[in-house]
């Protein structure tokens, strides 16, 4: 069965909650679609009033991040069940950002991702090397390092569900866009590593988007490539372009 494709917006650290509903309110007509699942990851503060503003459309909505722990003394972080509570479907886990600036490391992730499974949250797992990296020739072995640590203990069945977004560092923010032989090959490579962790049907069935710099111009060759299931979109997702990235055929 082919797999549906998946355009999910991150709308990282902006929006405040009535800008969010705005948006919301300005991109509803725009992302109609009935062959792409739609995803709004907003900031957590934007998640409740954006759940609100999506009801009975094809949107779904979705959290940046979340901690593993159930509850209790953990200043400032929300739950997997608050998401859920507050109509969450998806949740980013392991963002670059939250990598590099809030020192999330893979046993760390591999625990969110767990949490995030038990909880009945679809994970968004996101992976992707620093242009040092590439250029020094272990792009796949660093990816598959971190696809394997963040999916510890994890199931072929919840694999099948999840969502891996394959974020290249040095594309994200700088409207470098990865050259679609650049993404088709990890996403491929993506998909050899879960076969290999797996099965071919969990290979098959595993949900993998490019992210960093889509666009308007670039995400009809994206998407059309075999192994590249739709993108995380960060930039372009706050803008009436997002409607053109969801409806890109
Ligand atoms: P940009 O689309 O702004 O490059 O961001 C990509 C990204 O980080 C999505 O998670």
């Amino acid at each position: 069965m082919a797999r549906r494709k998946i355009v999910a917006g991150n709308w990282k650290m902006n929006m405040t909650p009535s800008e969010a509903v705005k948006l919301a309110e300005e991109l509803k007509p725009l992302v109609a679609s009935e062959e792409v699942d739609v995803v709004y990851c907003v900031p957590a503060i934007d998640i409740i009033p954006v759940v609100e503003a999506v009801k009975g459309t094809n949107v779904a909505v979705g959290a940046e991040n979340m901690y593993f722990e159930e509850k209790g003394a953990y200043t400032g972080e929300i739950s997997a069940a608050m998401l859920v509570d507050a109509g969450v479907k998806y949740v980013i886990i392991g963002h670059s950002e939250r990598r590099d600036y809030f020192k999330e490391d893979d046993a760390l992730l591999n625990k969110k991702v767990k949490k995030a499974f038990e909880a009945g949250l679809t994970p968004i797992l996101c992976c992707g090397e620093s242009l040092e990296l590439r250029e020094m020739g272990v792009t796949m072995d660093w990816i598959r390092f971190q696809i394997k640590s963040d999916l510890v203990g994890i199931t072929a069945d919840q694999v099948k569900t999840m969502v891996i977004a394959y974020e290249p560092i040095w594309a994200i923010g700088t409207g470098k866009t990865a050259t679609t032989e650049q993404a088709q090959e990890v996403c491929k490579g993506i998909r050899e590593c879960i076969a290999e962790m797996y099965d071919a049907a969990t290979a098959e069935a595993v949900r993998i988007q490019y992210g960093g710099s889509v666009n308007a111009g670039t995400a009809a060759d994206l998407f059309s490539q075999p192994d590249i299931d739709g993108g995380l979109v960060g930039g372009a997702s706050l803008k009436a372009e997002f409607g053109q990235i969801v409806n890109y055929k």
